[in-house]
């Protein structure tokens, strides 16, 4: 069976679909580079599974269900030791496609089910080491009400908020609009909890504006959080990357708009291909196209102070692999607050980590090689357990403990 060290997954039913696949291709070209064997694995929009001839090409996803006719589709299985098999669904009508072998799995989704955590516990239940996060930390990290929970705990400042959910939402309009405008004020931003790409996100200065933009955040989520406006907005932006404990910190970035709020379009849409550096990335460069600052032009101490708060965020939200961590600050006063996390960062972040002399694709293999030792340093624990456990049973301690 042909086995490769790694699979780059990426597309997925998302928003964010088409940034994932610009992500993945980047990550499988920098791997190819270091001649590693590696195989793209695209997830249509659909959520089906795809590998195959022509993946590589950016082009071809242009169209989609062209390159759905001509890949070959998979299924997903446990292979032999800590590997994921993939089957071609359709099989020969003589003999047996026995499929692929995957050592580990890099994870380039953007948003839905490939940064929820949704695929983190299908490649958990598979037994294959996965990047990034775990199930939780990535669950987290697309929950803003929940990110800014835990961080609030851990004593890292946040935006006052307050969230309200559909259910609460209908029939009670008016009461949650006295509650909002007395605990938040004007101007507001109100948001969906678990989108990004700043849709269905808006900025509102009285009742009637508030009133619009929470319905039409419901369009796109059961929960939606308001919260206060920082005034005098500029945006900083840190990439974390390693284990608890054992994380290191990027240089920071600014991100740049016209308007002062980063739309769908600053994201993605917009900025010249190219700047990515020395990385022989595919052309379209996804979240490297934005403008930005990097550094981010700030004092020596407020730079000091945003890596330190990002490495205590990382910890706080129990991040593992590459995140970015991006902060809202008030330019007149320095204060500084955390606003979101990203589990998967577009590009994975390396236009932050370049600068620090790590090349792309290095940081694509320490990413592969932390997944592997978390996985391995996991299985340690989980069998120790179990022996443990059937040592008690054996000696019918167990049962003694249960009656
Ligand atoms: N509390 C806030 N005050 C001022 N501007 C905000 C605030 N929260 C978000 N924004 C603006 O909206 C943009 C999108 O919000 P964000 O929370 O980052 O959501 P997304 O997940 O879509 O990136 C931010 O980049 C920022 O420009
Ligand atoms: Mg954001």
């Amino acid at each position: 069976m042909q086995r490769y060290a790694a699979a780059v997954f990426f597309g997925g039913p998302s928003p964010e679909h088409e940034v994932s696949v610009i992500t993945g291709l980047q990550a499988v070209a920098a791997l190819r580079e270091r001649n590693k064997a590696v195989l793209p694995v695209y997830v249509s929009k659909g959520g089906r599974w795809f590998t195959g001839q022509g993946l590589d090409d950016i082009a071809r996803y242009k169209r989609p269900s062209d390159l759905e006719q001509t890949a070959t589709e998979m299924a997903l299985a446990p292979g032999p030791g800590r590997s994921l098999r993939l089957v071609p669904l359709k099989q020969p009508f003589f003999g047996r496609a026995e499929g692929l072998l995957v050592d580990a799995v890099l994870l380039a989704f953007h948003g839905g089910s490939g940064e929820n955590g949704g695929v983190q516990g299908l490649c958990e239940s598979l037994g294959v080491p996965y990047s990034g996060a775990g199930v939780m930390a990535s669950a987290v990290g697309m929950d803003k009400v929940r990110a800014k929970v835990l961080c609030k705990a851990a004593g890292i400042p946040v935006v006052p908020w307050m969230e309200i959910s559909e259910g609460i939402w209908a029939g009670k309009e008016e009461h949650h609009l006295d509650a909002i405008i007395d605990g938040i004020g004007f101007p507001a931003i109100v948001k969906p909890v678990h989108l990004g790409s700043s849709i269905g996100i808006a900025r509102v200065e009285d009742r009637e504006a508030l009133e619009g933009a929470i319905e039409e955040a419901f369009r796109y989520d059961a929960a939606v959080l308001v919260e206060q406006c920082v005034p005098n907005l500029r945006e900083i932006n840190c990439s974390v990357l390693g284990t608890i404990g054992n994380a290191r910190v990027s240089v920071l970035e600014e991100p740049v708009s016209g308007d002062g709020t980063l739309s769908f379009e600053d994201k993605y849409l917009r900025g010249a291909p190219g700047k990515t550096g020395r990385s022989k990335a595919p052309s379209a460069a996804g979240m490297a196209s934005l403008d930005r600052r990097i550094p981010a032009p700030v004092s020596d101490e407020m730079t000091q102070d945003i890596r330190e708060m990002a490495l205590q965020v990382f910890d706080a939200l129990d991040g593992s692999g590459v995140a970015r961590i991006d902060f809202l600050m008030d330019d007149a006063s320095g204060s500084v607050f955390f606003n979101e996390i990203n589990t998967i960062p577009g590009s994975l972040s390396f236009y932050l980590w370049e600068p620090t002399g790590m090349p792309f694709g290095e940081l694509v293999e320490l990413l592969l090689d932390l997944a592997v030792e978390r996985f391995e340093t996991r299985s340690r624990r989980v069998r120790s357990f179990q022996t443990n456990l059937l040592d008690v049973r054996a000696s019918g301690g167990l049962k003694g403990k249960l009656g």
